[in-house]
């Protein structure tokens, strides 16, 4: 960043009382250099969904993911899952393109072979190469946790503790247990806006009435909340009794910073990972995991007509406020104290981040 940035910065990055919060200024939504600084300073220094055990259950499975235009490569080795950079220490080749099993890492450029505890095995005709010794070379290991059969990397050692990102969470869903769900479907949604309008319009429940009416009846607005941790945001409701297909209970909705949720309803979990692409895109992935149970094939159905239905909502209203936002003729508004406090609570974390840029 140059001078001018970090004056520019500089002037939106202090933390805004609650009750009196703006919400951060058009700038911050548009290509340029926040593209950048939001994956190095944020996507890069947190937790990021990136597999599921139950894709990884034999040694030798492994999961190919991006997260912050950063490769990764989880596999299950003899000693536990391990995560890698996705980059041969070669010419910076992949080691895989998609999710597989093998007995080695073999990168798909010129074969150098891997061990999948991350050593290099052997490597094509370089012992033509003087001085080339293989047990100079390892894949670089990543920062790897598991919660709940969920495989979590960090990018970046300095993160915080998981412990802490999502302590609470587990003990507050009971008698929902998230450990025992299967893997049901994947569906991926490229939007036209920046990352952080879609992530915000998840932590509100402000835009339901207007937005979601079907949601809007199978939730009880009134009983609608918002409770803030200091990694996470949670939102509850009641579901409306006798309205949908869900059983009876409440809508559990976690947003773990910066860009991962778990949408909890009796019987269902919904992962969201949203993430940024270039050219102020966002690609957002909805993983669903349900128990066995009667009952489990009818409400799959229904749950899935339902989802699609409420994430149509989303996108059409997200890229609408992307286009108000690049409209110039907008920089920044007011927050409702009642209804947009997972909000403010993302924001300040993200000028916290912010903050990291200027100089002490
Ligand atoms: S880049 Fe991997 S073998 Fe050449
Ligand atoms: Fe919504």
């Amino acid at each position: 960043m140059n001078n001018r940035d970090l004056q520019a910065l500089a002037k939106i990055v202090q933390p805004e009382s609650e009750a009196f919060a703006h919400t951060l200024p058009a700038v911050v939504y548009q290509p340029g250099i926040y593209d950048t600084v939001d994956q190095t300073q944020i996507l890069h220094r947190s937790w990021q969904l990136a597999a599921h055990e139950s894709q990884l259950q034999t040694v030798g499975d492994y999961v190919v993911h991006e997260v912050a235009d950063q490769p990764v490569i989880v596999v299950k080795t003899e000693q536990g899952l391990k995560a890698f950079h996705n980059v041969c220490r070669h010419r910076a080749g992949p080691l895989a393109f998609e999710n597989g099993h093998a007995k080695t890492l073999m990168c798909k450029y010129h074969g150098w072979n891997y061990h999948l505890t991350g050593a290099l095995k052997s490597a094509p005709e370089m012992h033509t190469t003087p001085g080339f010794d293989v047990s100079r070379y390892h894949l670089p290991e990543i920062k790897l946790t598991t919660w709940q059969s969920m495989v979590f990397v960090a990018l970046n050692d300095g993160v915080p503790e998981f412990d802490e990102v999502v302590d609470g969470i587990v003990e507050r869903i009971l008698p929902i247990d998230m450990g025992v769900m299967n893997f049901h479907r994947r569906d991926e949604f490229v939007l036209d806006c920046n990352w952080k309008v879609y992530v915000e319009n998840y932590l509100e429940g402000y835009h339901l009435p207007h937005v979601h009416p079907g949601l809007n009846k199978l939730l009880d607005y009134k009983s609608y909340q918002t409770e803030l941790s200091k990694w996470h945001s949670y939102q509850f409701s009641l579901l409306d009794q006798g309205t949908g297909f869900y059983d009876d209970g409440q809508a559990h909705y976690y947003f773990i910073y910066p860009n991962t949720m778990l949408n909890v309803l009796p019987n269902r979990l919904q992962t969201n990972q949203v993430l940024p692409m270039r050219g102020n895109q966002t690609k957002v992935i909805f993983d669903y995991y349900y128990p066995d149970f009667e009952g489990k094939d009818r409400l799959v159905l229904q749950d899935q007509i339902f989802s699609d239905e409420v994430q149509d909502e989303d996108v059409m209203i997200c890229e609408a406020v992307q286009k108000g936002l690049d409209s110039g003729s907008y920089d920044k508004g007011r927050l409702c104290l009642k209804r947009e406090m997972g909000l403010y609570h993302f924001q300040e974390l993200v000028r916290a981040a912010y903050r990291q840029l200027l100089p002490s």
